[in-house]
């Protein structure tokens, strides 16, 4: 296993979070996670030139990841949030084994989901890579037992995130297209069990009514990475305000422009490369 946080306490806490994702999906994560560690450093890798990874094996994802893991730690990062579903089920295991820094992971919300139901009709929106994994299908047996799950990979759904195309013709007809199997099922939850969702739950909350229940992962995800580095007297000790980094490997010309379409908000420095 490959050491960290060797340092004295102090200058540990001080060091950033690292995030990372297939591309710009997980910042709807960073969001929660700012919102909720207001004063945290963070450091969020976006993948993009290798997005999406929902239609690459899981050998391929990990190989990524694993890349851009061991670079988020030569920036000194203090633990790590794989804010991808897709990379998550390829590869968190095998991070944890080679990782000793604290490392939260995501998965689709089918446990909420089991709980907000009440016809017990569930539908998925996740990568193909997500549902054909060992992962899902181990979610699905603990989970999923007492309902009726129903599940729907969306080809090509990332890619329109990626460009930053969210209310588009094409996007929204995606979306119809994906959303129409599960609402004929009778779903009266859905899932987005991919962190690119999140920034067209207005759209498919548009298509599948006020009455279906729309739930992802962003929220307890950042619950999570709280408790763990409070647990590991990880925090931030001075209140300063946060560093937002975000790393991409997009060589689109439209790169900064979508990063900041999604983050909403000027308080984020953009790096290439
Ligand atoms: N954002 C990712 C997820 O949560 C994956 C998208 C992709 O690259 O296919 O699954």
């Amino acid at each position: 296993m490959r050491s960290h946080l060797l340092n004295h306490p102090s200058t540990t806490q001080s060091k950033a979070i690292g995030i990372m994702d297939s591309g710009v999906g997980g910042l709807s994560v960073l969001q929660h996670i700012h919102a909720l560690l207001p004063h945290e450093n963070l450091i969020y890798f976006a993948d993009s030139q290798h997005a999406p990874y929902g239609n690459k094996t899981p050998a391929h994802i990990q190989e990524r990841v694993d890349s851009i893991a061991s670079f988020l730690l030569s920036q000194q990062i203090k633990a790590l949030v794989i804010a991808c579903n897709t990379a998550t089920a390829a590869s968190a295991k095998y991070l944890r084994e080679q990782y000793s820094l604290p490392i939260i992971a995501m998965e689709p919300a089918v446990k909420p989901a089991s709980l907000a139901t009440k016809n017990g009709i569930v539908g998925v929106l996740a990568t193909v890579g997500t549902l054909q994994s060992a992962q899902f299908a181990a979610l699905l047996a603990t989970y999923g037992r007492d309902i009726q799950v129903i599940t729907q990979g969306c080809i090509g759904l990332v890619e329109c995130i990626e460009r930053g195309e969210l209310h588009t013709a094409k996007t929204k007809a995606l979306l119809t297209q994906y959303c129409s199997q599960l609402l004929k099922a009778g779903a009266d939850t859905i899932v987005l069990g991919c962190t690119h969702y999140p920034f067209v739950r207005d759209v498919i909350q548009n298509i599948v009514g006020e009455d279906v229940t729309v739930v992802d992962t962003g929220a307890a995800v950042a619950k999570h990475l709280h408790s763990t580095i409070q647990s590991q007297d990880l925090i931030k000790p001075l209140k300063t305000s946060a560093n937002i980094t975000i790393l991409t490997n997009n060589d689109a010309a439209n790169t900064e422009h979508v990063i900041h379409q999604l983050w909403g908000k000027n308080n984020i420095t953009i790096k290439r490369v």
